[in-house]
């Protein structure tokens, strides 16, 4: 796994991409998440985020509805357009979160080499241990439950994530 630690003070914008399955509902938010808390950081110019998904079903789609109305509430305007991961995402992002253990699986198949693999990072590995959650469900078939506990993990784990990075 890639050291966290080579991620900080490297001088140039840490670069990370956000996975899930459709791109549509978890790693849009987290993508909108993440660039929200970053921008309320003044930190603009030290980050690129992105978001994509395995899945080819959506591509091109906003987000979903739901989650577009969820987010809103709190403050997050999710504008992303739904893309596949594509193999030279491993060359363009330092670090690449899947959502849960699908998503993982699926990424280390696509990555092209052993340091390529390395750059995977499960979200759940950002978020605080009290949550229980060992992967951000996917709320697809779920009810507003499901999304409002998506934006609770996504906004703790990229949280701690951006503080991780920054040193605070
Ligand atoms: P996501 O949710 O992976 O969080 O974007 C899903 C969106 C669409 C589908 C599955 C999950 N789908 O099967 O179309």
């Amino acid at each position: 796994m890639i050291k966290l630690e080579d991620l900080k003070n490297i001088g140039r914008p840490v670069k990370v991409l956000f996975v899930c399955l459709g791109n549509i509902c978890r790693s849009p938010a987290a993508d909108g998440i993440m660039q929200s808390i970053v921008n309320s950081h003044g930190a603009s110019a030290r980050w690129v985020i992105d978001s994509a998904g395995t899945g080819n079903y959506h591509i091109g789609e906003l987000p979903d509805n739901r989650m577009r109305i969820h987010a809103r509430r709190r403050g997050y305007e999710l504008t992303h357009r739904c893309r596949q991961v594509r193999e030279s995402d491993f060359d363009d992002f330092d670090l690449i979160i899947p959502m849960d253990a699908s998503n993982e699986r699926n990424l280390h198949r696509i990555a092209p080499t052993i340091e390529a693999e390395e750059k995977i990072i499960p979200m759940a590995r950002f978020i605080d241990a009290t949550s229980r959650y060992d992967h951000v469900p996917d709320p697809y078939y779920e009810g507003s439950e499901g999304f409002e506990l998506v934006l609770d993990l996504l906004e703790n784990g990229c949280n701690r994530l951006y503080n991780l990075i920054e040193n605070l």
